[in-house]
């Protein structure tokens, strides 16, 4: 089997194995919002519909970029995780596809357009890549093998250092992504894998056209804590596992960009009230991947149930603001009643 093979397999048995690689830092939770007594709603009319390049989402959930490759475990969770999102309405993100790239066989884990023809796909490729082995013409098969409507650029440079096999070489990127950006007949979306996106970060991504920021921030899956247990150096992964800017930190310093980048929210986003403050905060769409990994091992149905879940609470609180719809929400921070950073 290809080394990044058994990389993509050893991740999947590390996340839904090992509970402590999720940080549950549960940032979200500093963050309270002002209930409404007297909603004026009637529960039964609350549209958390939306709609995310071009599309209606059935309610604001993209299932986060988590995997994809030649073992037929890999391919059945993509499977399990199109269908199901192409039955809930909800957008789906696959995993670095840099594996099918140098194995034909992995090709099959990223044709998901038949069984999702109507929803939101996005490919995924890792940014530093275009350091390394990967070109424009590379980005263009992503996008096309999965019939993509985006296609998202990972940062990830704190997994990169903390892996013995890292490609930690950063230098000169945003030229690249800029160019991929221009050329690329389809939206480039930059993230984070769990360590967040500054401001910084921002002013550089707008200069080289990019649109749709993932902050991807720390709270939840923690890649270095996940590469310690593949490391047989495991102290440093372990010393940076909180390393970053929490999820809604991140969405918060967003906010002079507001009118320029279209955000999405991720890392730790762990039920529907996670989702609504996430909104609150300006998300347009809310990201989350470990908690459907274990789900999509078992069967569409599983994730099915998982996404309805997310959707009843994302509903219930909605109701509870008083909002009949999620226009009522986003970027709405007047909704916050009080909030504990220290
Ligand atoms: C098993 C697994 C594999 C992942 N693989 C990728 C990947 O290939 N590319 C990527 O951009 N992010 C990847 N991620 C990161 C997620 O998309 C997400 O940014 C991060 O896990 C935070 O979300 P969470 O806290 O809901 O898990 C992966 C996450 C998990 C759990």
């Amino acid at each position: 089997m290809e080394p990044i093979n058994q990389r993509k397999l050893d991740h999947i048995q590390i996340v839904s194995g090992d509970s402590a690689v999720d940080r549950k830092r549960f940032y979200f939770d500093r963050i309270h919002l002002t209930h409404r007594a007297l909603p004026e709603l009637n529960l039964a009319d609350v549209d958390p519909s939306v709609e995310f390049l071009g599309k209606k989402l059935s309610f604001p959930l993209l299932i986060s970029s988590m995997t994809g490759g030649a073992d037929k475990e890999l391919i059945r969770i993509n499977r399990n995780l199109a269908i199901a999102a192409e039955a809930e309405g909800v957008a789906l993100a696959v995993g670095s596809q840099r594996v099918f790239l140098s194995d034909e066989a992995a090709r099959a884990s990223f044709e998901l357009r038949d069984r999702a023809p109507n929803t939101v796909l996005l490919g995924n490729l890792g940014a530093v890549q275009l350091n390394y082995e990967l070109g424009f013409a590379d980005c263009e098969a992503a996008v096309a093998v999965l019939d993509a409507d985006g296609l998202y650029l990972h940062l990830n440079p704190l997994q990169e250092a903390v892996q013995p096999e890292g490609d930690t070489d950063f230098s000169g990127l945003k030229s690249k992504i800029a160019e991929v950006a221009g050329k690329l007949r389809k939206p480039v979306i930059i993230k984070e894998v769990g360590a967040g996106i500054s401001a910084e970060d921002v002013e550089h991504l707008l200069s080289a056209g990019i649109k749709h920021i993932d902050v991807a921030g720390s709270g939840g899956t923690s890649w270095s804590m996940v590469e310690s247990r593949r490391s047989g150096e495991p102290e440093l992964g372990e010393l940076f596992k909180d390393w970053g800017i929490p999820t809604p930190l991140a969405l918060k310093k967003m906010k002079p960009y507001a009118h320029e980048v279209e955000l999405i929210a991720s890392g730790g986003i762990r039920n529907g009230i996670d989702m609504v403050k996430s909104m609150v905060l300006g998300a347009s769409l809310c990201g989350i991947a470990r908690p459907f990994l274990t789900p999509a091992m078992e069967s569409a149905e599983a994730v099915q149930a998982v996404i309805r879940r997310f959707k009843r609470e994302f509903i219930t609180a909605m109701f509870l603001l008083g909002a009949g719809s999620a226009d009522k929400i986003k970027g709405r921070e007047e909704l916050i009643l009080d909030e504990h950073w220290n």
